[in-house]
């Protein structure tokens, strides 16, 4: 099953069909083995597309599994536990949700409208797809308005996060001065991440100790929503999850429409007419992209990584901001060898194999081109689009990439990397 894709190279693809076969568990799929052995929230949704071009009942089935673990408020957690292992750490014991199926007590960002609207119309079994779609609808409902609701009480049109690792950016520079006001846990444990991948493509050990005072401070505070909107020290307005929660929140729409769903969409409307107008407050015409915002000191957060240019992706920019972002992505291409790293190089926390701090992740890349291309800027979303066929060309399908020489970092054999490449790098850009 080896392609000729329009960049005249080869990409893998029944390595990669290969590669969601191995992480499959039996209705969901692990990111990789070892350092991530249970189900992630937006690795699934990712992942989704992936089976889709192999097995569409499974496709479906990786969304309802997720969904099985969605809290009564609605939430969809980042973790669903399914089956104890000790390779990882924090578990649920640390977490302190076991109600029904263990899980982590945060979100991700809610990816899953979009790609379940990309698996409707991408489908061939129609009328299958049409009765998950039913069943699927009243929850996804569920879970953008529990955004909106205790993410958003105010109604200020820009939901918060709670947690680096809600924004599935965790160890971002964008977070450094707000995660550096959160105290530390003054208990020690074992990390299990060090065991599987080389420090120096790891957060560090500080970050680490405040991103479990905060697993604590929920739990301690018995996941109260007030309790913890009104005292949590860590309260970001994400511009990654706005943006993505603004696009998933237009294809739920959508799917309503399609379904005849007509049930709580009025709200929703209104929600997404307010985030179009709030956006506008985290536009930095200097930087030429949006900026997330620290809630607690009001600060910008001045970094330039992928998540300020996610606005393409959730359709929230003007046309001039759309020109703007464009052009600094343009140029952001030129810096790098490979594109495009999650942090601006010329930042002065950029790290080429530190995570978040630098390396290249193929998801965002997708998320950056759809972003290009609707805004009628074709040839940006085939740079992105080549960049990525080349980091896969010369590492395989690794979690992250060296911007610099497209080394491979992380776990390999990682599930929505292969996801990516089957769904998007499968079709020429
Ligand atoms: C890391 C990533 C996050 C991802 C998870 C599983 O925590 O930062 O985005 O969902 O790993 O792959």
């Amino acid at each position: 099953m080896k392609h000729q894709n329009n960049d005249d190279e080869l990409i893998d693809f029944s390595l990669a069909a290969a590669i969601l076969c191995q992480n499959d568990r039996g209705g969901y799929t692990i990111p990789t083995d070892g350092l991530y052995p249970f189900q992630w929230s937006w690795d699934s949704a990712i992942t989704a597309l992936g089976w889709l071009r192999i097995d569409e009942k499974r496709a479906w089935q990786e969304v309802e599994t997720m969904f099985r673990g969605q809290w009564d408020n609605g939430m969809v957690p980042h973790i669903l536990f399914h089956k104890d292992a000790e390779s990882y750490f924090p578990g649920p014991d640390v977490w302190g949700s076991t109600d029904g199926i263990p899980s982590s007590t945060i979100s991700q960002p809610p990816v899953w409208a979009t790609t379940i609207r990309v698996m409707y119309e991408s489908c061939r079994d129609r009328s299958f797809a049409k009765k998950k779609l039913q069943q699927l609808l009243p929850k996804l409902i569920a879970y953008h308005k529990w955004w909106y609701r205790e993410r958003d009480p105010a109604n200020t049109g820009l939901v918060c996060s709670y947690h680096p690792w809600e924004s599935g950016m965790d160890n971002s520079p964008a977070w450094d001065d707000p995660l550096a006001a959160v105290p530390e846990v003054d208990w020690s444990y074992h990390r299990r991440d060090l065991g599987h991948v080389d420090s120096e493509q790891r957060p560090h050990k500080p970050e680490y100790d405040r991103y479990l005072y905060l697993v604590d401070f929920y739990k301690r505070n018995k996941f109260d929503s007030d309790r913890i909107h009104a005292n949590c020290p860590y309260k970001v307005a994400d511009i990654g999850i706005i943006s993505i929660l603004q696009r998933a929140g237009n294809d739920l729409l959508d799917l309503c429409q399609i379904a005849s769903h007509m049930d709580g969409v009025e709200e929703l409307q209104d929600e997404l007419d307010r985030t179009s107008v709030a956006i506008n407050s985290l536009w930095s015409a200097d930087s030429r992209c949006f900026l997330s915002r620290d809630l607690i000191t009001g600060d910008s957060l001045d970094q330039i990584t992928t998540a300020t240019v996610l606005p393409l992706f959730g359709g929230l920019g003007s046309d001039i901001q759309a020109e703007a972002m464009i052009g600094l992505i343009d140029e952001w291409l030129d810096a790098t060898n490979f594109g495009i790293s999650s942090t601006h190089p010329d930042s002065n926390r950029y790290e080429a194999q530190r995570y978040w701090r630098g390396p290249v992740w193929l998801h965002i890349n997708w998320m950056i081109a759809t972003g290009a291309s609707d805004y009628g800027y074709p040839a940006i979303e085939q740079r992105i689009h080549t960049t990525s066929v080349d980091c896969i060309k010369a590492a395989g399908f690794w979690e992250y990439f060296d911007a610099s020489n497209g080394n491979g970092c992380g776990g390999d054999n990682f599930s929505w990397t292969a996801a990516i490449a089957l769904h998007w790098l499968n079709t020429p850009a």
